[in-house]
Protein backbone atom coordinates (compact mmCIF):
# COMPACT_ATOMS: atom_id res chain seq x y z
CA UNK A 1 0.00 0.00 0.00
CA UNK A 2 0.93 3.68 -0.43
CA UNK A 3 -0.05 5.84 2.42
CA UNK A 4 0.22 9.24 2.18
CA UNK A 5 1.04 11.22 5.50
CA UNK A 6 -1.43 13.90 6.59
CA UNK A 7 1.36 15.95 7.85
CA UNK A 8 3.58 17.09 5.34
CA UNK A 9 1.04 19.04 3.14
CA UNK A 10 1.43 22.52 1.84
CA UNK A 11 3.90 23.28 4.70
CA UNK A 12 5.63 20.43 4.41
CA UNK A 13 6.55 20.19 7.43
CA UNK A 14 7.15 16.81 9.26
CA UNK A 15 5.21 15.78 12.02
CA UNK A 16 4.50 12.73 13.89
CA UNK A 17 4.05 9.43 11.94
CA UNK A 18 1.03 7.20 11.55
CA UNK A 19 1.16 3.87 13.47
CA UNK A 20 0.30 1.51 10.95
CA UNK A 21 -0.46 -2.00 11.74
CA UNK A 22 1.70 -4.54 12.06
CA UNK A 23 0.13 -6.74 8.96
CA UNK A 24 1.32 -4.20 6.89
CA UNK A 25 4.84 -5.65 7.79
CA UNK A 26 7.73 -3.21 6.88
CA UNK A 27 7.39 0.15 6.01
CA UNK A 28 9.53 2.49 4.38
CA UNK A 29 9.04 5.94 4.24
CA UNK A 30 9.88 8.63 0.95
CA UNK A 31 9.46 11.97 0.51
CA UNK A 32 7.46 12.69 -2.88
CA UNK A 33 7.42 16.35 -3.32
CA UNK A 34 5.84 18.07 -0.35
CA UNK A 35 4.62 14.72 1.02
CA UNK A 36 5.74 12.24 3.07
CA UNK A 37 4.54 8.45 1.85
CA UNK A 38 4.87 5.14 3.60
CA UNK A 39 5.09 1.94 1.27
CA UNK A 40 3.85 -0.93 3.42
CA UNK A 41 5.70 -4.64 2.64
CA UNK A 42 1.75 -6.16 2.45
CA UNK A 43 -1.42 -4.78 1.68
CA UNK A 44 -5.19 -5.28 0.97
CA UNK A 45 -8.23 -4.34 0.62
CA UNK A 46 -9.37 -4.17 4.41
CA UNK A 47 -6.05 -3.69 5.69
CA UNK A 48 -5.84 0.10 3.38
CA UNK A 49 -9.72 0.92 4.78
CA UNK A 50 -7.92 0.47 8.56
CA UNK A 51 -5.18 2.31 7.83
CA UNK A 52 -6.89 4.91 6.20
CA UNK A 53 -9.54 5.07 9.58
CA UNK A 54 -5.76 5.87 11.42
CA UNK A 55 -4.96 9.86 12.36
CA UNK A 56 -2.25 10.99 10.64
CA UNK A 57 -3.43 9.62 7.65
CA UNK A 58 -4.14 11.68 4.51
CA UNK A 59 -5.01 8.94 1.61
CA UNK A 60 -4.14 5.07 1.06
CA UNK A 61 -3.46 4.07 -2.17
CA UNK A 62 -2.99 0.51 -3.50
CA UNK A 63 -0.37 0.51 -6.28
CA UNK A 64 -0.81 -2.46 -8.27
CA UNK A 65 -2.30 -0.68 -10.85
CA UNK A 66 -1.70 3.26 -11.97
CA UNK A 67 1.64 5.30 -10.76
CA UNK A 68 0.72 6.64 -7.69
CA UNK A 69 3.56 8.23 -6.78
CA UNK A 70 4.18 9.96 -9.91
CA UNK A 71 0.26 10.68 -10.35
CA UNK A 72 -1.79 12.94 -7.93
CA UNK A 73 -2.75 9.31 -6.59
CA UNK A 74 -0.88 10.05 -3.12
CA UNK A 75 0.46 13.15 -4.19
CA UNK A 76 -2.19 16.22 -4.95
CA UNK A 77 0.28 19.86 -5.09
CA UNK A 78 2.60 20.48 -7.63
CA UNK A 79 6.35 19.04 -6.97
CA UNK A 80 9.19 21.77 -8.31
CA UNK A 81 12.65 20.02 -8.84
CA UNK A 82 15.48 22.42 -7.63
CA UNK A 83 18.93 22.08 -9.58
CA UNK A 84 21.48 24.14 -7.46
CA UNK A 85 19.65 27.55 -8.11
CA UNK A 86 17.61 26.25 -11.10
CA UNK A 87 14.23 25.28 -10.52
CA UNK A 88 12.02 23.20 -12.83
CA UNK A 89 8.27 23.62 -12.00
CA UNK A 90 6.86 25.73 -8.83
CA UNK A 91 5.37 28.44 -11.66
CA UNK A 92 8.20 29.36 -13.13
CA UNK A 93 9.66 28.45 -17.30
CA UNK A 94 13.24 26.97 -17.57
CA UNK A 95 14.95 26.68 -20.89
CA UNK A 96 17.99 24.14 -21.18
CA UNK A 97 20.05 24.61 -24.46
CA UNK A 98 22.57 23.49 -25.87
CA UNK A 99 24.33 20.82 -28.68
CA UNK A 100 23.00 17.80 -29.19
CA UNK A 101 26.17 15.82 -28.65
CA UNK A 102 29.40 17.03 -27.07
CA UNK A 103 32.04 17.83 -30.11
CA UNK A 104 34.67 19.47 -28.18
CA UNK A 105 35.40 21.58 -25.46
CA UNK A 106 35.77 24.82 -27.65
CA UNK A 107 32.84 24.40 -29.50
CA UNK A 108 31.06 23.56 -26.14
CA UNK A 109 32.25 26.77 -24.44
CA UNK A 110 31.17 28.64 -27.54
CA UNK A 111 27.66 27.61 -28.02
CA UNK A 112 27.29 27.28 -23.77
CA UNK A 113 28.30 30.90 -23.44
CA UNK A 114 25.57 32.05 -26.65
CA UNK A 115 22.60 30.05 -25.15
CA UNK A 116 22.98 31.50 -21.69
CA UNK A 117 23.58 35.19 -22.90
CA UNK A 118 20.03 34.21 -24.76
CA UNK A 119 18.57 33.38 -21.41
CA UNK A 120 18.77 29.17 -21.20
CA UNK A 121 19.50 28.40 -17.79
CA UNK A 122 20.74 25.06 -17.88
CA UNK A 123 23.08 23.41 -20.95
CA UNK A 124 22.51 20.33 -22.46
CA UNK A 125 24.82 17.87 -24.65
CA UNK A 126 25.01 14.39 -25.05
CA UNK A 127 28.66 12.30 -24.51
CA UNK A 128 27.12 9.32 -24.65
CA UNK A 129 24.51 8.84 -27.72
CA UNK A 130 21.90 6.36 -28.53
CA UNK A 131 21.94 5.81 -32.30
CA UNK A 132 19.75 3.68 -34.96
CA UNK A 133 23.32 2.62 -36.35
CA UNK A 134 26.17 1.04 -34.67
CA UNK A 135 27.79 3.14 -37.42
CA UNK A 136 26.80 6.24 -36.38
CA UNK A 137 28.75 8.57 -34.28
CA UNK A 138 28.09 7.27 -30.51
CA UNK A 139 29.37 10.35 -28.68
CA UNK A 140 33.06 11.26 -27.29
CA UNK A 141 32.03 9.41 -24.19
CA UNK A 142 33.77 10.20 -20.75
CA UNK A 143 35.95 12.93 -21.95
CA UNK A 144 32.47 14.60 -23.15
CA UNK A 145 31.38 14.81 -19.17
CA UNK A 146 34.39 16.28 -18.38
CA UNK A 147 33.77 18.93 -20.88
CA UNK A 148 30.53 19.56 -19.90
CA UNK A 149 31.07 19.56 -16.27
CA UNK A 150 33.87 22.20 -16.59
CA UNK A 151 31.98 24.30 -19.15
CA UNK A 152 28.65 24.11 -16.97
CA UNK A 153 30.49 25.43 -13.69
CA UNK A 154 32.69 27.70 -15.85
CA UNK A 155 29.69 29.77 -16.70
CA UNK A 156 26.66 28.57 -13.41
CA UNK A 157 24.81 26.21 -15.82
CA UNK A 158 23.79 23.40 -14.58
CA UNK A 159 24.46 20.34 -16.41
CA UNK A 160 21.63 17.88 -18.03
CA UNK A 161 23.03 14.72 -19.86
CA UNK A 162 22.09 11.57 -21.33
CA UNK A 163 22.67 8.25 -19.72
CA UNK A 164 22.51 5.26 -22.01
CA UNK A 165 23.47 2.09 -19.92
CA UNK A 166 23.64 1.31 -16.18
CA UNK A 167 27.76 0.47 -16.46
CA UNK A 168 28.43 4.83 -17.10
CA UNK A 169 25.53 5.60 -14.68
CA UNK A 170 27.88 6.04 -12.45
CA UNK A 171 30.36 8.45 -14.41
CA UNK A 172 27.06 10.22 -15.62
CA UNK A 173 26.02 11.22 -11.83
CA UNK A 174 29.43 12.02 -10.99
CA UNK A 175 29.73 14.66 -14.07
CA UNK A 176 25.77 15.58 -14.73
CA UNK A 177 23.29 17.84 -12.25
CA UNK A 178 20.59 16.50 -14.55
CA UNK A 179 20.56 12.65 -15.42
CA UNK A 180 18.69 12.44 -18.96
CA UNK A 181 16.95 9.05 -19.74
CA UNK A 182 15.98 8.99 -23.51
CA UNK A 183 13.11 8.12 -24.91
CA UNK A 184 14.96 4.77 -25.92
CA UNK A 185 15.77 3.80 -23.01
CA UNK A 186 12.23 5.38 -21.41
CA UNK A 187 11.15 1.62 -20.43
CA UNK A 188 14.55 0.13 -19.23
CA UNK A 189 13.27 -0.60 -15.97
CA UNK A 190 16.64 -2.10 -14.60
CA UNK A 191 18.34 1.78 -15.67
CA UNK A 192 15.13 3.11 -13.73
CA UNK A 193 15.58 1.69 -11.00
CA UNK A 194 19.40 2.66 -10.52
CA UNK A 195 18.74 6.13 -11.77
CA UNK A 196 16.17 6.21 -9.29
CA UNK A 197 18.85 4.89 -6.24
CA UNK A 198 21.13 7.61 -7.32
CA UNK A 199 18.99 10.03 -5.89
CA UNK A 200 20.30 12.69 -9.01
CA UNK A 201 17.82 14.82 -10.59
CA UNK A 202 16.01 12.93 -13.09
CA UNK A 203 14.56 14.56 -17.14
CA UNK A 204 12.72 11.39 -18.03
CA UNK A 205 11.54 11.69 -21.59
CA UNK A 206 8.72 9.82 -22.61
CA UNK A 207 9.36 6.78 -25.04
CA UNK A 208 8.46 7.45 -28.33
CA UNK A 209 5.79 4.26 -28.16
CA UNK A 210 4.45 4.64 -24.36
CA UNK A 211 1.21 5.94 -23.88
CA UNK A 212 1.01 9.15 -20.75
CA UNK A 213 0.27 6.23 -18.39
CA UNK A 214 3.24 3.83 -19.37
CA UNK A 215 5.30 7.37 -19.19
CA UNK A 216 4.24 7.84 -15.66
CA UNK A 217 5.34 4.35 -14.95
CA UNK A 218 8.59 4.39 -15.65
CA UNK A 219 8.75 7.76 -13.75
CA UNK A 220 7.19 5.79 -10.81
CA UNK A 221 10.52 3.50 -10.86
CA UNK A 222 12.56 6.35 -10.22
CA UNK A 223 10.47 7.26 -7.38
CA UNK A 224 9.56 4.12 -5.40
CA UNK A 225 13.59 4.24 -5.28
CA UNK A 226 12.83 7.15 -3.27
CA UNK A 227 14.37 9.25 -5.82
CA UNK A 228 11.44 12.36 -6.32
CA UNK A 229 13.72 14.94 -8.36
CA UNK A 230 12.21 13.73 -11.60
CA UNK A 231 11.33 16.13 -14.63
CA UNK A 232 8.83 14.97 -17.38
CA UNK A 233 10.17 15.90 -21.00
CA UNK A 234 7.70 15.17 -23.83
CA UNK A 235 9.60 14.48 -26.74
CA UNK A 236 7.18 13.07 -29.42
CA UNK A 237 5.89 9.62 -30.41
CA UNK A 238 5.64 7.84 -33.00
CA UNK A 239 2.24 8.31 -35.40
CA UNK A 240 1.89 7.61 -39.47
CA UNK A 241 2.45 11.29 -39.78
CA UNK A 242 6.06 11.96 -41.52
CA UNK A 243 5.69 15.39 -42.09
CA UNK A 244 8.09 15.76 -38.83
CA UNK A 245 10.48 12.95 -36.68
CA UNK A 246 7.66 12.67 -34.76
CA UNK A 247 4.85 13.67 -33.78
CA UNK A 248 5.03 16.54 -30.81
CA UNK A 249 2.06 15.61 -28.54
CA UNK A 250 1.14 18.76 -26.69
CA UNK A 251 -1.97 17.62 -25.30
CA UNK A 252 0.27 14.88 -22.83
CA UNK A 253 1.17 18.34 -21.06
CA UNK A 254 -2.02 19.19 -20.61
CA UNK A 255 -3.06 15.47 -19.12
CA UNK A 256 0.09 15.49 -17.40
CA UNK A 257 -0.65 18.99 -15.58
CA UNK A 258 -4.43 16.82 -14.00
CA UNK A 259 -3.08 13.60 -13.59
CA UNK A 260 0.76 13.83 -12.11
CA UNK A 261 2.17 16.76 -9.62
CA UNK A 262 5.86 16.16 -11.59
CA UNK A 263 7.33 19.48 -14.06
CA UNK A 264 7.06 18.80 -17.61
CA UNK A 265 9.21 20.07 -20.30
CA UNK A 266 8.98 20.03 -23.83
CA UNK A 267 11.88 18.83 -26.60
CA UNK A 268 10.30 20.67 -29.84
CA UNK A 269 13.70 19.52 -31.76
CA UNK A 270 13.76 15.70 -31.27
CA UNK A 271 9.70 15.87 -32.08
CA UNK A 272 9.82 17.91 -34.99
CA UNK A 273 13.16 17.20 -36.63
CA UNK A 274 12.92 20.75 -38.27
CA UNK A 275 14.46 23.85 -36.45
CA UNK A 276 11.68 26.10 -38.47
CA UNK A 277 9.12 24.20 -36.54
CA UNK A 278 10.91 24.24 -33.51
CA UNK A 279 9.85 28.40 -31.99
CA UNK A 280 5.47 27.09 -32.88
CA UNK A 281 6.15 24.38 -31.09
CA UNK A 282 8.05 25.92 -28.02
CA UNK A 283 5.46 28.79 -28.05
CA UNK A 284 2.71 26.45 -28.22
CA UNK A 285 4.73 23.88 -25.20
CA UNK A 286 4.59 27.23 -23.15
CA UNK A 287 1.04 28.14 -23.73
CA UNK A 288 0.27 24.52 -22.89
CA UNK A 289 1.44 24.45 -19.60
CA UNK A 290 4.59 23.28 -19.85
CA UNK A 291 7.35 24.25 -17.10
CA UNK A 292 10.45 24.38 -19.34
CA UNK A 293 11.76 23.52 -23.45
CA UNK A 294 14.87 21.33 -24.03
CA UNK A 295 16.47 22.80 -27.27
CA UNK A 296 18.98 21.45 -29.72
CA UNK A 297 21.47 24.47 -30.65
CA UNK A 298 24.34 24.32 -32.91
CA UNK A 299 26.72 27.11 -34.39
CA UNK A 300 27.71 25.14 -37.31
CA UNK A 301 24.82 22.15 -37.47
CA UNK A 302 26.01 21.43 -41.18
CA UNK A 303 29.37 20.13 -39.21
CA UNK A 304 26.99 18.31 -36.09
CA UNK A 305 28.02 14.92 -35.57
CA UNK A 306 24.13 14.16 -35.06
CA UNK A 307 20.83 15.55 -35.13
CA UNK A 308 22.39 19.11 -37.37
CA UNK A 309 19.33 18.68 -39.19
CA UNK A 310 17.16 20.33 -36.71
CA UNK A 311 19.02 22.28 -34.12
CA UNK A 312 18.83 26.02 -33.93
CA UNK A 313 21.65 28.32 -35.30
CA UNK A 314 21.97 30.64 -32.92
CA UNK A 315 19.72 33.73 -34.17
CA UNK A 316 17.47 30.85 -34.65
CA UNK A 317 17.44 30.34 -30.86
CA UNK A 318 17.95 34.33 -29.90
CA UNK A 319 14.98 34.49 -32.09
CA UNK A 320 12.86 32.39 -30.35
CA UNK A 321 13.89 33.45 -26.93
CA UNK A 322 13.06 37.08 -27.63
CA UNK A 323 9.31 35.77 -28.61
CA UNK A 324 8.90 33.78 -25.35
CA UNK A 325 8.93 36.30 -23.33
CA UNK A 326 6.08 37.93 -24.24
CA UNK A 327 3.89 34.76 -24.29
CA UNK A 328 5.61 34.31 -20.72
CA UNK A 329 4.22 37.19 -19.88
CA UNK A 330 0.99 36.88 -21.22
CA UNK A 331 0.89 33.70 -18.90
CA UNK A 332 1.97 35.25 -15.61
CA UNK A 333 5.40 32.65 -15.97
CA UNK A 334 8.84 34.07 -15.37
CA UNK A 335 11.64 32.92 -16.92
CA UNK A 336 14.38 31.21 -14.68
C1 LIG B 1 19.90 12.22 -30.64
O1 LIG B 1 20.07 12.80 -29.67
C2 LIG B 1 19.74 10.81 -30.85
O2 LIG B 1 20.86 10.10 -30.51
C3 LIG B 1 19.34 10.68 -32.26
O3 LIG B 1 18.15 11.40 -32.42
C4 LIG B 1 19.28 9.29 -32.69
O4 LIG B 1 18.76 9.17 -33.95
P1 LIG B 1 19.51 8.49 -35.15
O5 LIG B 1 20.61 7.61 -34.63
O6 LIG B 1 18.44 7.73 -35.84
O7 LIG B 1 20.10 9.57 -35.98
C1 LIG C 1 18.56 13.76 -26.82
O1 LIG C 1 17.86 14.64 -26.28
O2 LIG C 1 19.76 13.87 -26.98
C2 LIG C 1 17.91 12.53 -27.31
C3 LIG C 1 18.62 11.48 -27.69
O3 LIG C 1 16.58 12.63 -27.35
P1 LIG C 1 15.49 11.46 -27.46
O4 LIG C 1 15.84 10.44 -26.43
O5 LIG C 1 14.24 12.18 -27.19
O6 LIG C 1 15.59 10.96 -28.86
Amino acid sequence: LIVTCADAGQSGAAGPRPRLPAEAGRCRAITVGASTVLVTEHGSDELARRIAALPGVRRVVHPVVGAPLASRGCVVEDSAVAVGPVRFGGGGFTVIAGPCAVEGRSRLRRIAGLVRACGASALRGGAYKPRTSPHAFQGVGQPGLRDLRDVGRGLGLPVVTEVVDVHTLPQVVEHADVVQVGTRNAQNFPLLREVGRAGCPVLLKRGFGCTVDEWLGAAEYVLAEGNDRVVLCERGIRTFEAATRFTLDLSAVAVLKHTSHLPVVVDPSHSTGHPELVRPMALAAAAAGADGLLVDVHDEPGQARCDGGQALRPEGFRALMADLVPVLHALGRPLV
